[in-house]
């Protein structure tokens, strides 16, 4: 980097997809930072916008080219505009997004996105640039320093990256890579520095994120250890983790939901189906009975643990009977949160080549699905109501006066006549319950 300021331009960042493609946008944008960009929140007056894709299901993907059509216009009033693409539709695709849509200048993947410098600069000189390497070297490396700007309350951290379960239905492992786990002195540094910063509650990602193994003292660290060794940092008040994977869930990290009170008593672990024959389909490596007394197991640590989860309905061969093995899962497991989604097929996957089940026979198991997670979900959060529970204040809210913030059960929850600052943790009394939130009162 040169000591001479170049002219700031702006960069627009449009994210899809999941926790993990938000961080690396915060990072794509610092990165960019280095060559005078500062960020816009409007893609009229960028001089570069960088969509950051999701390729996870067929329309995710599709969203993508569509976006990119909308720039036509202002491409042809601003040739200097750059457009790139980064993320898993661009590991996925490459070359043939450019193909597609010529007006794409950049594509770059989720694991070269250090590399992002040289490539504008490469764009600037009229060129195309393409980079979806699994380099060597280490991105986060090379990431370092992130700019010294005061940050929000919360934040996410990526761990670890990349999958090596292969689930017949899923593209992560092909878009992100094997799994890699970043060194803890690393991580620990960048939450020492999250938190110099004003944040108090981090959430540490990976697309496996219990199966973390990053080198450290004394040898290979799990996550257990890693949470351990976070929560000794003054300031720090929250963490938590996520997406789980249970076959990943052990002893060590379990007993850390009973133990370490910095981490939050809320689980994101998917089990996809309740069904043994659809597990075995998808490759999951677990049965729907090993998943219950898994959740049996931390709930003895943590009585009031609150429970989300990820459904897919329709996966091939799925029949009304293995619909119904999900629906009871669902009820003995009582989620607080779930996500849910109609089994898409993804070209070069295995689950791709089989059976498909009728879209109307997706779309009426997902709408019985919800029914009974809404019903669930609701349950839960009325069930809140007379409790006390800790919040951390991140916004004011709409109200004059009023400050929303989350639980640790991350119910969003708003105070009235709150006299607290954002970035405070308070003890709040449960009033009620809406839609999606929880009304309360400080104690
Ligand atoms: N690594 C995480 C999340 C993967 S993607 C995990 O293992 O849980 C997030 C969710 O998208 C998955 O949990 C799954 O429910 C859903 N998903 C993945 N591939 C899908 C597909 N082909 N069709 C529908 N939903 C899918
Ligand atoms: Fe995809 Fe399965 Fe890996 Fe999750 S564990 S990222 S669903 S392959
Ligand atoms: Fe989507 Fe890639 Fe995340 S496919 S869900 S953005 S890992």
């Amino acid at each position: 980097m040169s000591d001479l300021k170049p002219e700031p331009k702006k960069l627009f960042i449009k994210t899809y997809g999941c926790q993990m493609n938000v961080y690396d946008s915060e990072r794509m944008a610092e990165t960019l930072g280095g060559q005078g960009y500062v960020e816009t929140s409007s893609p009229d007056d960028a001089d570069m916008i960088l969509l950051n894709t999701c390729h996870i299901r067929e329309k995710a993907a599709e969203k993508v080219y569509s976006e990119l059509g909308r720039y036509k216009g202002l491409k042809a009033e601003k040739p200097d505009l750059k457009i790139g693409v980064a993320g898993c539709v661009a590991q996925a695709e490459g070359q043939e997004i450019m193909r597609r849509q010529p007006l794409v200048d950049l594509v770059v993947g989720p694991q070269s996105y250090h590399r992002l410098p040289e490539m504008e600069a490469k764009t600037r000189e009229g060129a195309k640039a393409l980079d979806t390497d699994f380099p060597e070297e280490d991105k986060f490396e090379r990431l370092k320093s992130r700019p010294k700007a005061a940050r929000g309350p919360t934040a996410f951290l990526t761990v670890q990256e990349g999958c090596d379960k292969f689930c017949a239905f899923c593209v992560v492992p092909y878009t992100r890579g094997a799994e890699v786990s970043r060194p803890a002195v690393q991580v620990l540094d960048e939450a020492r520095d999250l938190v110099d910063r004003g944040v108090r509650e981090i959430t540490l990602l990976g697309q496996n994120v219990n199966a973390y193994h990053g080198a450290g003292e004394g040898g290979d660290w799990s996550l257990a250890r890693l949470v351990r060794g976070l929560s000794k940092i003054d300031g720090l008040a929250r963490i938590r983790y996520t997406t789980s994977h249970p076959n990943d869930m052990t002893d060590d990290l379990i007993a850390a939901h009973g133990e370490c009170d910095k981490l939050m008593p809320y689980l994101h672990l998917p089990v996809q189906a309740g069904s043994d024959k659809i597990l075995k389909r998808m490759n999951r490596a677990h049965t729907a009975e090993s998943y219950l007394k898994l959740i049996d197991r931390l709930r003895e640590v943590r009585p009031d643990l609150h429970l989300s989860g990820d459904f897919i309905v329709g996966f091939p061969e799925e029949t009304e009977e293995d619909f119904q093995a999900t629906l009871d899962l669902i009820r003995a497991a009582r989620y607080g949160t779930a996500f849910s989604f109609k089994y898409s097929t993804r070209p070069g996957t295995p689950a791709a080549e089989r059976d498909q089940v009728a879209e109307d026979v997706k779309s009426d198991r997902l709408q019985r699905l919800q029914a009974l997670i809404n019903q669930q979900q609701r349950e839960l959060q009325d069930a809140m109501v007379g409790r006390e529970v800790s919040v951390l204040f991140e916004k004011e809210g709409r109200l004059p006066g009023q400050m929303v913030g989350k639980s640790e059960y991350l119910h969003a929850v708003h105070v009235a006549e709150a006299n607290v600052a954002r970035g405070e943790i308070a003890r709040v009394r449960i009033v009620d319950s809406a839609a999606n939130s929880l009304a309360g009162v400080l104690n």
